[in-house]
């Protein structure tokens, strides 16, 4: 069997095909990257998977790469995932993410070619959730807060309807947020623990800079959400939409907490006006029932062994 991996270079990317090498044999990976992707996340498979230079918002360059892998199963997970970014470049965001998809999804129907395709959805687009609306669902409503949470609505809702139209074999799966090593510095348990890394060798003074501390998130850890995509497309029925989560919420102050806990240093916490959000999701807890019914997946890495390995790697770097 072949699978294509879109984001391979990326935070998730790198730890999917880190699952698929080791546990599911006889498995054929394809990675497609951008000319100036960084490789530091994927040197050490480099010899076991095949790389393919593509840019998503290039319908031609998508097309010709599909038509010579010809994969069974795609996995969509390459995106501009940085809600502030968002804010900033409301453009690119929404280019990168709902054009670069469409082309695959064109260049798919074009060739007459029908590969499972797993859409790296996101709990964002649930966005503003009222606390009698929790857990949340996958039919609680959408009310996006941001550009990028457009985005992934219009990911989301393109899967739906290539499913409902061509019969594109699609399966979304709406992410929560999901931590551990290699995660993006920009990201609030690796901006931090990062931050906590540098303290501890001198780096920087120790205070630590922080944002919206009062906002709850369900922290998965990215390698059993990876093994949920694998899932997903193993067992998932086409056209369904699944919420990938924990089931509990922690507020950003309590993981900060655990992480200031993991250290000797004394540090201080400063709030920095420059990284709140004009508007900020406040609560995001969900219920993966659905999913775990259809394919007996469950979250199994305590979020406290996210975090030490999180810490663990910005310490090692
Ligand atoms: N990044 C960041 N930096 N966030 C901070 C900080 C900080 O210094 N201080 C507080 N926060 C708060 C943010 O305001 C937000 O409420 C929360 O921490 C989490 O921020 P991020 O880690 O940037 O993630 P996110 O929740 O906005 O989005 C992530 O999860 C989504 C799924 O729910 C991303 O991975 C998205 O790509 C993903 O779709």
């Amino acid at each position: 069997m072949k699978v294509l991996v879109t984001g391979i270079t990326g935070f998730a990317g790198s730890h999917l095909v880190d699952y698929i090498l080791a546990e599911k044999k006889g498995v054929e990976v394809v990675g497609i990257q951008r000319w100036r992707s960084r490789t530091e996340n994927v040197e050490h498979f480099l010899d076991k998977v095949r790389m393919v230079e593509c840019d998503l918002r290039d319908a031609s360059s998508v097309r010709d790469v599909l038509d010579e892998v010809r994969p069974d199963w795609i996995f969509h997970l390459a995106a501009q995932s940085f809600v502030p970014t968002s804010w900033t470049a409301p453009t690119e965001s929404l280019i990168t993410n709902i054009i670069g998809q469409l082309n695959i999804f064109e260049a798919v129907k074009k060739l007459r070619i029908l590969p499972r395709i797993q859409l790296a959805c996101s709990s964002e687009e649930y966005g503003l959730v009222l606390e009698n609306e929790l857990p949340i669902r996958e039919t609680n409503p959408l009310r996006p807060l941001s550009p990028y949470a457009v985005s992934k609505v219009g990911q989301d809702m393109l899967g739906y309807q290539y499913f409902m139209s061509f019969k594109l074999p699609v399966i979304r799966t709406r992410g929560f947020n999901h931590e551990g090593p290699r995660r993006g510095p920009v990201f609030v348990c690796s901006d931090f623990a990062k931050q906590i890394a540098d303290i501890e060798k001198g780096r920087r003074p120790p205070v630590i800079r922080v944002g919206n501390l009062e906002a709850r998130r369900d922290f998965t850890d990215v390698r059993d959400i990876v093994r949920g995509y694998w899932l997903a497309l193993e067992k998932g029925e086409a056209g369904e939409v699944y919420n990938l989560c924990s089931g509990r919420a922690w507020k950003i102050r309590e993981m900060l907490d655990m992480l200031l806990g993991m250290t000797k240093a004394k540090v201080k916490v400063e709030q920095d006006s420059a990284r709140m959000r004009p508007s900020d999701v406040p609560v995001l807890l969900g219920d993966a029932g659905r999913f775990t019914k259809a394919t007996g997946w469950k979250p199994t890495i305590p979020f406290e062994t996210t975090l030490r390995d999180l810490l663990e790697y910005w310490r090692a770097r």
